[in-house]
């Protein structure tokens, strides 16, 4: 058997972004500001230009990219934020860090994004219940799809509630010609090395159009510091995005478009070569959506069968997410919509190889392993 398949290739990447990335790395190096220098101001007016929104704000990470919008909003004890319960868990936590109470929404089969049906009935457990106040939809774009914001954001408005998008997987995916990031009321995404836009640590940025906002987040994520340094005017963070972390950011997102393009190249491989097989369920895209496919993730019944005949034909997968949210032991005691879909899909998604360095010949090993275990 051929040497297996990397599940992603970073290195690839690293290699076709060569002498600039490193020259930018020892520039960030050698400027001697190395947290909040002027690379991150660079790379906050790169991505706000690039995403549509008027502003990017950096920070540590994307789950405190999620945290601070919260903060911001004065999200706390007594308030209902309505989250998918088919996601990772930061999503979940960063409410219940706020001192607020995520309620569990169900996810469509298909996209894997959050029911809008299933948010009406959430909403209506809360009311009825009467002890939370609901405050924010907070939907996941996930793996690179934007959530269907056509008809969840209707209902945010119609309740009176922030529309808040955690893009960690999805920012730079489109809906509608509006890139995600710049949909909602804020946004946010994370910078951790294997998301579509990813730096070499940890780093996060929040996105809105709201001045205030902007504001408040600059402050937040510094200690809650007024207009000097050392007066303090809110409870806030040590959440920063480092310098070298920017400038390696600003060389990738030249070329992020060009490699959105080529997973969709891959995506779109995959799709046709299983579309046929009726033991496989491919991703489903919603109409005038386009994916920054951070997993191309498809449904099979037999998933532990499936995994080890990809193994062995040297294919790695990967199972995102196991176990949904509102039936995991941290979050098991807060409120929830039922999660039947979430339940199945925890038992049947299984995730392929996919970025955008990922050559033809190994498309052409992971299709053959995939129809030869479900075709
Ligand atoms: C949907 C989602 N939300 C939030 C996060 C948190 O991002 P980070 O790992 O940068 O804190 C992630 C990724 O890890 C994620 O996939």
């Amino acid at each position: 058997m051929s040497d297996p398949i990397p599940f992603i290739d970073l290195q690839a990447q690293r290699r076709r972004l060569g002498e600039p990335l490193n020259a930018a790395i020892r520039a960030a190096v050698e400027g001697g500001q190395w947290i909040l220098g002027p690379q991150v101001a660079q790379l906050e007016k790169d991505l706000a230009a690039w995403a549509g929104v008027k502003h990017a704000i950096a920070c540590a990470n994307g789950t405190d990219a999620l945290l601070l919008v919260l903060r911001a909003w004065g999200v706390g004890p007594g308030d209902a934020v309505f989250v998918p319960a088919f996601t990772f868990a930061a999503s979940g936590e960063v409410v219940a860090l706020a001192g607020a109470t995520p309620v569990f929404v169900d996810v469509l089969p298909d996209t894997f994004n959050m029911d809008p049906a299933s948010l009406e009935a959430a909403i209506a457990l809360v009311k009825r219940d009467g002890k939370l106040t609901p405050k924010v939809v907070m939907p996941v774009d996930l793996f690179g799809q934007p959530a269907d914001y056509r008809a969840l954001a209707p209902i945010a408005a119609r309740e009176g509630l922030k529309l808040f998008c955690d893009t960690a997987q999805g920012f730079g995916g489109l809906l509608d010609g509006k890139r995600a990031g710049a949909i909602g009321d804020a946004a946010a995404t994370s910078f951790f090395p294997a998301k579509p836009l990813g730096c070499y640590g940890d780093g996060g940025a929040c996105f809105t159009n709201d001045d205030g906002l902007k504001e408040l987040l600059l402050s937040l994520r510094m200690h809650g510091q007024g207009s000097d340094r050392y007066e303090h005017i809110h409870i806030g963070y040590n959440s920063r995005l480092d310098t070298i972390q920017a400038a390696i950011l600003i060389e990738k997102l030249k070329i992020f478009d060009d490699e959105i393009e080529q997973r969709n190249a891959v995506a779109r491989r995959y799709n046709e070569a299983f579309a046929g097989s009726n033991r496989i369920q491919i991703p489903v895209m919603i109409d005038g959506a386009t994916s920054t496919w951070a997993q191309y993730t498809l449904q099979v019944e037999d998933r532990a069968k499936f995994q080890a005949d990809l193994k062995a034909a040297g294919v790695p997968t990967m199972v995102y997410y196991p176990i949904p949210l509102s039936r995991q032991k941290a979050y098991a005691h807060y409120p929830s919509a039922p999660t039947p879909v979430s339940e199945a899909l925890s038992s049947r998604v299984v995730s392929l190889p996919i970025h955008p360095y990922l050559e033809e010949a190994a498309q052409n090993r992971v299709i053959a392993a995939v129809l030869q275990s479900a075709g």
